[in-house]
């Protein structure tokens, strides 16, 4: 069985488009299982730097890109990423789960209404439509990919819906244009799925945002409308949990957020900025400052311990150089009492107070230096770096077996 399954260990924007990419390029399929065109996934390959927010990233890899059932679809952006994609001379037809739901404008305007109306409670959403498409989809009037290719369902779906709404749902003419450009792509993707991993072939499953952004085991709620967690590669997938034979944990060397919510050891300082530029922390989808603060080890071993993770990813370790000391985060004191493994609770979150261990830095390398380090593999790396992965990876107890010092694909190191 080679089911790769790749997951978010913070709140999103770890690195995982180039972690996908580098696990798709022997894979038949890499598949997008949550979420919808709020992820932004990049890939930098030969200087250019490829985003994606519905595809997945992998599939710059050439292994072929799925969209499945539990996802939210954004047609548009479908278009424009297989076109991206035949920029770099991949022409590829996605197959798309003819069950996922779509995005539509209204959920876009619904996503701005909910937002003014939170106003000082803002969760400061991606404005993409992701929640009112999955509050549509649990309420069972939500609009799937199939229904958009029969005209009758259509018609009398897109009436219950503005009749709920009380709002035009837009241009569905534009939608169904793009759906029959599509139908093509269009499949019982759960079928072709199974059927490939039991001929053995390797699929990736890359999931979007992360685990403390999960509906269910986030920071609710400011997290997104999905579950980011790996229990969603098998209901969005119709996967059986033993055809997963990996779980890759993905994870930046310090810790970011984008959007409202708690963050216990973010930095609000002079020290956090200068973290900002130098890993240039903007989002990819709406290019908003990401909120930046010191490794969360509590957080990341409940992380790890929800999601079964079996080894860790970890990336933008070469953003820290040049620090004196390096703060990590090793338990919380809450009211007096010391925690290890922090569930997502947003109450205790803000009563916690970080203790934090500190490591020797490593001197500031340039990106020339980074690269003939990856040349010559981990015992390269600055001792201090070497440590400063091997107390993380004592500290969640998993193996780091990938460590990424650069945003292009080769700017890696194996351990
Ligand atoms: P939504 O998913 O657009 O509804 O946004 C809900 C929350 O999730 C906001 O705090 C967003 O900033 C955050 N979010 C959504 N997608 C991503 C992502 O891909 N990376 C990081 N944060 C995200």
């Amino acid at each position: 069985m080679t089911g790769v399954a790749i997951i978010g260990l913070q709140w999103g924007d770890e690195g995982k488009g180039k972690i996908s990419y580098l696990l798709s390029r022997d894979a038949e399929y890499v598949v997008r299982f949550q979420g919808g065109a709020n992820a932004g996934h990049t890939v930098v390959l030969d200087g250019r730097e490829l985003r994606f927010n519905m595809l997945p990233a992998g599939s710059a890899s050439g292994a072929r890109p799925c969209i499945a059932s539990g996802t939210v679809v954004d047609l548009d952006e479908v278009i424009e990423e297989i076109e991206l994609l035949k920029s770099i001379g991949i022409d590829v037809k996605p197959l798309i789960s003819k069950n996922a739901n779509v995005v539509l404008p209204v959920h876009k305007e619904l996503d701005e209404m909910i937002e003014k109306l939170r106003s000082r409670e803002l969760i400061g959403t991606t404005r993409r439509g992701i929640g009112p498409a999955y509050s549509d989809k649990a309420l069972r009037i939500g609009i799937k990919i199939v229904d958009l290719l029969d005209p009758e369902v259509l018609e009398s779906k897109v009436k219950l819906l503005e009749d709920f709404h009380k709002l035009s749902i837009g241009d569905i003419e534009k939608s169904v244009r793009i759906a029959e450009k599509l139908s093509e792509n269009t499949c019982d993707l759960e079928i072709i799925l199974n059927e490939a991993l039991d001929e053995g072939k390797k699929i990736v499953f890359e999931g979007a945002q992360g685990t403390l952004l999960d509906i269910d085991q986030g920071t609710y709620p400011y997290v997104t409308s999905s579950n980011t967690t790996i229990g969603a590669v098998f209901t969005s997938c119709g996967i059986g949990p033993r055809k997963i034979s990996e779980i890759v944990g993905v994870m930046k060397a310090y810790t970011t957020r984008v959007g409202a919510g708690v963050f216990p050891t973010e930095l609000r300082n002079e020290e956090g900025s200068i973290l900002r530029e130098k890993g240039r922390e903007y989002g990819t989808t709406t290019g908003r400052p990401r909120r930046v603060g010191w490794l969360d080890i509590p957080l990341l071993r409940y992380s790890i311990m929800i999601n079964s993770i079996d080894w860790v990813a970890l990336t933008k370790l070469d953003v820290l150089s040049g620090l004196r000391k390096i703060p990590i985060c090793v338990e919380y004191d809450v009211d007096g009492k010391t925690i290890r493994i922090a569930s997502p609770n947003v109450k205790m979150l803000e009563k916690a107070t970080p203790i934090y261990s500190y490591l020797d830095g490593w001197p500031d390398l340039g990106r020339e230096e980074w690269r003939k380090i990856t040349l010559r593999g981990w015992d390269a790396l600055p001792e201090n770096a070497r440590t400063y992965v091997e107390t993380i990876e004592n500290l969640v107890g998993k193996p780091i077996k990938l460590v990424s010092v650069g945003a292009a694909a080769r700017m890696e190191v194996v351990k």
